[in-house]
């Protein structure tokens, strides 16, 4: 074998220990095939085994110009769930929510938080990019809405926060304006929901970061 392939395989397997890690999978055995066991608990397997499902995913025609499902990444059993829109370029080229300006915005108010963000979960209402960032279609979002039920249901978080009018409105189901949705704790089958800004809303409009602010403080203090 030659040495640039043995280092792509490197690479991909390096790759996919870093995908499963953030998705939950805390330990890996290596022995014969038949015997893999992935050391797991309830919360963790249950959602490795669902990410397997979603990342096989053809329910809509997002799975023809994906180039990376994004599932989720953070703590299985977190406290508190951040729930977004959609990948946008970056998070469907690394597979991961929230890695682009918008998630750096995101890790800086988890931080201001006292938190980090393999102490949180963040997912997104759809798994996969709609082309050109174009906003999610309601054949999509029918189609992947019980993925992000079912990651409620396992990681079980005392709080979700919802990021943006998208992810507010649709888990929510309601058409009440962000602006007012904001602020208050609202629930999503027994499940505490706050609903705050995109922080892409909030590259573009800094002077609202301190109605965030105000949200997360109602969200720790629930914690
Ligand atoms: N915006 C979202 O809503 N989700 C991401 O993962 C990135 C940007």
């Amino acid at each position: 074998m030659r040495i640039e392939e043995l280092d792509s395989i490197i690479t991909s397997i390096k790759s996919y220990l870093e995908l499963e890690k953030a998705s939950g999978v805390e330990e890996f055995y290596s022995c014969a095939a038949q015997d893999v066991a992935t050391v797991q608990d309830g919360a963790a397997g249950g959602l490795a085994a669902l990410r397997k499902e979603v990342l096989g995913c053809r329910e809509c025609d997002l799975s023809r110009t994906r180039t990376n499902v994004v599932f989720g990444a953070g703590d299985p059993k977190a406290k508190l769930m951040f729930i977004g829109e959609a990948p946008g370029a970056d998070e469907d080229a690394q597979g991961l929510p929230f890695v682009g300006r918008a998630g750096q915005l995101l890790t800086k108010i988890i931080e201001a938080m006292g938190l980090k963000r393999q102490d949180v979960y963040i997912a997104n209402i759809l798994k996969c990019r709609p082309p050109n960032n174009r906003p999610p279609l309601p054949t999509e979002i029918l189609a992947c809405r019980d993925n992000v039920r079912r990651q409620v249901e396992m990681i079980k978080p005392r709080v979700i926060c919802t990021l943006g009018k998208f992810a507010s409105q649709t888990l929510l189901g309601t058409e009440t304006p962000i602006s007012a949705l904001r602020g208050t704790f609202h629930e999503y089958n027994g499940t505490k929901v706050m609903p705050t800004f995109h922080p892409a809303y909030l590259l573009r409009n800094p002077e609202d970061k301190k109605l965030v602010w105000q949200d997360m403080k109602k969200v720790m203090k629930e914690l």
